[in-house]
């Protein structure tokens, strides 16, 4: 069995590539990427290139322990009803574990570091249908961790933490204006050790990075914009998932480890969020 025990503080995400999956992972990996979120959902992820990339990258002395590898089950709704990666008309638990078992097909692993829950079903008793299976996966050492993703309800959240035996560690969710950047769900988080990851990062936050006390900051600090985001997002504690497809940018992003943002940066940028 591969273990990792390290959570890198950001991931590359893997969705939209389609066929320049495993070149863009590869390169995402050689440039020093080591968290890799993707998902068993064809419709916008092609698992087996990431597969194909741990292989490439492991004959370059890249080792699966040294990776970290995130994968979504995602239920029926958000699957291309012609490429459901499991029998639909199986029962819930066995979807998941079909689709577990495409996942550890599609990147030649049978241990996945974190299995996330793309999103809460119609009702909670099917969530917990789906938590329980992800939790016989835990208890056979077959994932790492469990997390749950686009669950923007308090009440929804809390009652999966409430009534699931092996917690979740992961919520991964769009950071964006119009949930006010999950900021009560975010609380909840911090309390239980959930950590919090985020997509839309870039996309959803124009006015953020374009705001004249944002420019400033990153002129000062002699950064871009998104490093200046990412590194504010890193320092309180958020995971960002960053799918970007450019060199330049992959390099940009690992570099955000070399600087730190001064407490009145970082209260600017907080005002900024309100
Ligand atoms: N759970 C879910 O439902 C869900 C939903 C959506 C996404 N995700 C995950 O989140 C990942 C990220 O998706 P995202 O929606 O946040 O968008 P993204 O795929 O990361 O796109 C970011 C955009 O910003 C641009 N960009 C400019 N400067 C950048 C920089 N320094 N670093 C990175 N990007 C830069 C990128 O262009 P360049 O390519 O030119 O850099 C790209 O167009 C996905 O791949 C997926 O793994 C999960």
């Amino acid at each position: 069995m591969v273990k990792m025990q390290k959570i890198p503080t950001i991931f590359y995400g893997t969705a939209w590539k389609k066929d320049r999956t495993a070149k863009l992972v590869e390169q995402a990996i050689l440039t020093g990427f080591r968290g890799i979120d993707t998902a068993c959902q064809p419709k916008h992820y092609e698992e087996a290139g990431v597969g194909e990339a741990i292989r490439q990258v492991e004959k370059k002395g890249v080792k699966r322990n040294e990776l970290f590898l995130q994968t979504k089950f995602t239920p029926i709704n958000g699957q291309d009803p012609k490429r459901i990666p499991y029998d639909p008309k199986a029962k819930l638990p066995d979807q998941v574990k079909q689709s577990f078992e495409t996942s550890q097909r599609n990147l030649g692993s049978d241990y996945i570091d974190s299995l996330i829950l793309h999103s809460p079903l119609a009702d909670m008793k099917r969530t917990l249908e789906v938590w329980k299976t992800f939790e016989l996966l835990f208890k056979e050492k077959l994932v790492g961790h469990i997390g749950i993703s686009n669950c923007y309800d308090l009440k929804v959240f809390k009652l999966l933490y409430e009534n699931a035996e092996v917690k979740p560690k992961f919520l991964q969710n769009r950071f964006y204006r119009e949930t006010k950047y999950d900021k009560t769900l975010r609380k909840f988080c911090h309390e239980n050790k959930v950590i919090y990851q985020s997509f839309w990062t870039l996309t959803a936050n124009d006015h953020i990075l374009s705001h004249p006390k944002f420019q400033t900051i990153a002129k000062e600090c002699k950064k871009t914009e998104a490093q200046i985001l990412f590194r504010y997002l890193t320092q309180i504690g958020i995971v960002p998932l960053i799918g970007t497809t450019s060199e330049k940018h992959m390099k940009e992003d690992l570099a955000l480890s070399q600087f730190r943002l001064n407490e009145i940066d970082m209260q600017i940028i907080e005002s900024l969020f309100n």
